[in-house]
C-alpha cells in the first residue's frame, strides 16, 4: 500500500494551483443524468472520488471520455438506474444520483451508503425530499428503491437541518419535476450555488440561488440541455488547505486559481493567528505569523467556518502560542485526527465535541495512519512543520480528494515521497 514519506521542518516558497472542486465536481457530474446530450465538464480535479462516480455513470450505460481535468459525458444512452453497492461503498457522494435519476426516468434503486468514518451520516433528509416530491421509496436488501410512476410533482420541501447533499439532490429531482419546488432552509454552499446556476442555465428555472429558500420551476418532464461547457469552481478546501500548509511552515505562498470570497473564514482565521495575506481576483498569497497566535473556531454551515477545514486548522494550533479550542457541531465523529496528531507530539484533549488544543514547542516525525480525507491533510501539515521524517499510511484517503498532491508540495519545496511498503 502507497504511503508518504515527509521530511518536515523546510521553509516553503512558490505558486500553487488550486484544482476544481471536487464536492462541485460530484453534483455537476451527476446532474449530467438530467440531460439526453452529451455535457463537457472542464477544470476537473484529477482525483478518485471523480474517477469513481464517471464509474459509475459509465456503469448505468453512459457515454464518458474522460481526460485529466475534462469530461465529456453523455447520458443519452443510459439503460441502468441502479446505483450498485460496490460503487456507492466506495464513494458516500453516490448518493447524488439518486434525484437525477429519479427525476429523469421515474424510478432508481441506489445502494444505501452505509456507515462513514465521520460519523453516522444517515440519508433520511434526502428521502423525505424525494417523498415530498411524490417519489414512493422503500428500503430492499440494502437499497433504497425510489418510484415515481407518473414523475415527480413539485411541492414544499423543508429540510429540517441544512444539508449540503440533501439540497443537491432536492434540486437535481426537482428541475424536471411537473410544477414548482421550494426549497426551506437549503444549504448556501459555493457547490449548492453552481449546480443551481448549471441547472437554470440548462432550463430548470432556479430563483433565489445561493439563499436559503429556492424556487425550482420544473421542465415537466423535458431533459436539460447544457449547451456550454461547464467550468467547475476552484477548490476552496483545497486552497484553505494550501493556506494552512504556509501558515504552519512559516513560508510565504501563492495560490493561484481561487475565489477568494469563497475562502473568506479560512482567511479571517488566519489573520486572527497573525498571518496576513495579498488579496487579488483570482490569486492569494499568505505571509506567515512571526508567532502564531492561539484560535477559536466552530464549525458551521457555509458561510460559517467550514467542517472540512477543521482538522487542517487544528495542526496550525497545534504550534500557536496559546491554547485554542474548536468545536465540531456538523459531524459527531469528525476527530480522529486528534490521537495521530498526538502521536507527532501535539498536545490536544478532546471532550464531546470539543477539542482543546494546548500549545507544544515542536513536533516531531512519527508513523501515523490518515482516517480520512481531511484528516489525512492535517497529518500533511503537522508533518510539513514536523522535525524529521513522517510516515503517513493509508493515503487513499488523501488520493479520494487531493489533485496531485505531492507534485503541488514538492514544487514550493516539500520533502514529500510517495512509497510503497
Ligand atoms: C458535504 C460534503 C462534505 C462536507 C459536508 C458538510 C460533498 C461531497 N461532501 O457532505 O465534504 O463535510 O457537506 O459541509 O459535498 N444529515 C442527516 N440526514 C441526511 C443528510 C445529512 O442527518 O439525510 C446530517 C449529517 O449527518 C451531518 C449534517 O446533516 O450531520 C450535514 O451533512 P451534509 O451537509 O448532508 O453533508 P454531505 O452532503 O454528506
Amino acid at each position: 500500500m502507497d504511503y508518504l514519506e515527509i521530511e518536515g521542518g523546510y521553509r516553503l516558497n512558490g505558486e500553487v494551483t488550486i484544482s476544481g472542486a471536487k464536492n462541485a465536481a460530484l453534483p455537476i457530474i451527476a446532474a449530467t443524468i438530467l440531460s439526453d446530450k452529451a455535457v463537457v465538464l472542464k477544470n476537473l480535479p484529477n482525483v478518485v472520488d471523480i474517477r469513481t462516480l464517471l464509474k459509475l455513470l459509465a456503469m448505468l450505460g453512459a457515454k464518458v471520455e474522460h481526460s485529466d481535468t475534462e469530461a465529456k459525458i453523455d447520458c443519452s444512452s443510459i439503460t441502468s438506474t441502479k446505483a450498485v453497492y460496490e460503487i456507492v461503498a466506495q464513494m458516500r457522494a453516490s448518493i447524488l444520483v439518486l434525484g437525477p435519476l429519479l427525476g429523469r426516468f421515474k424510478h432508481c434503486e441506489v445502494s444505501l451508503p452505509g456507515g462513514c468514518a465521520i460519523g453516522q451520516r444517515p440519508i433520511d433528509l434526502h428521502i423525505k425530499a424525494v417523498e415530498a416530491l411524490g417519489a414512493e421509496v422503500s428500503l430492499e436488501h440494502g437499497y433504497v428503491v425510489a418510484k415515481a410512476k407518473n414523475g415527480l410533482k413539485g411541492n414544499k420541501i423543508i429540510f429540517d437541518k441544512i444539508t449540503v447533499g440533501g439540497t443537491e439532490n432536492a434540486v437535481m429531482a426537482a428541475a424536471m419535476a411537473e410544477g414548482v419546488t421550494e426549497i426551506v432552509n437549503a444549504a448556501k454552499e459555493p457547490e449548492v450555488v453552481q449546480l443551481c446556476e448549471m441547472l437554470d442555465m440548462g432550463g430548470a428555472k432556479i430563483e433565489g440561488i445561493g439563499s436559503s429558500r429556492l424556487k425550482i420551476h420544473g421542465t415537466n418532464g423535458k431533459p436539460l440541455e447544457f449547451k456550454e461547457p461547464i467550468e467547475i469552481i476552484p477548490d476552496r478546501i483545497e486552497a484553505g488547505t494550501y493556506l494552512c500548509v504556509g501558515a504552519i511552515t512559516k513560508s510565504e505562498i501563492t495560490l493561484k486559481n481561487v475565489n477568494t470570497e469563497h475562502i473568506q473564514t479560512s482567511i479571517e482565521k488566519l489573520e486572527s493567528m497573525g498571518c496576513s495575506f495579498n488579496i487579488k481576483k483570482d490569486e492569494i498569497t499568505i505571509f506567515p505569523a512571526k508567532e502564531l497566535e492561539s484560535v477559536n473556531i466552530v464549525t458551521a454551515e457555509y458561510p460559517g467556518f467550514p467542517t472540512d477545514m477543521q482538522a487542517q486548522f487544528m495542526a496550525v494550533a497545534t504550534l500557536a502560542n496559546k491554547e485554542s479550542l474548536i468545536e465540531e457541531r456538523l459531524f459527531e465523529n469528525r476527530f480522529m485526527h486528534v490521537s495521530e496528531l498526538n502521536r507527532l507530539g501535539a498536545d490536544i484533549w478532546l471532550k464531546g465535541n470539543v477539542a482543546a488544543v494546548r500549545p507544544v514547542k515542536e513536533l516531531i516525525g512519527a508513523e501515523v495512519m490518515a482516517t480520512d480525507l481531511r484528516a489525512s491533510s492535517a497529518l500533511v501539515i503537522a508533518a510539513l512543520a514536523a522535525k524529521g521524517v513522517t510516515k503517513i499510511r493509508r493515503i487513499y484517503h488523501l488520493d479520494r480528494g487531493y489533485d496531485r498532491l505531492e507534485e503541488k508540495l514538492s514544487k514550493i519545496g516539500a520533502k514529500v515521497v510517495r512509497k510503497k511498503s
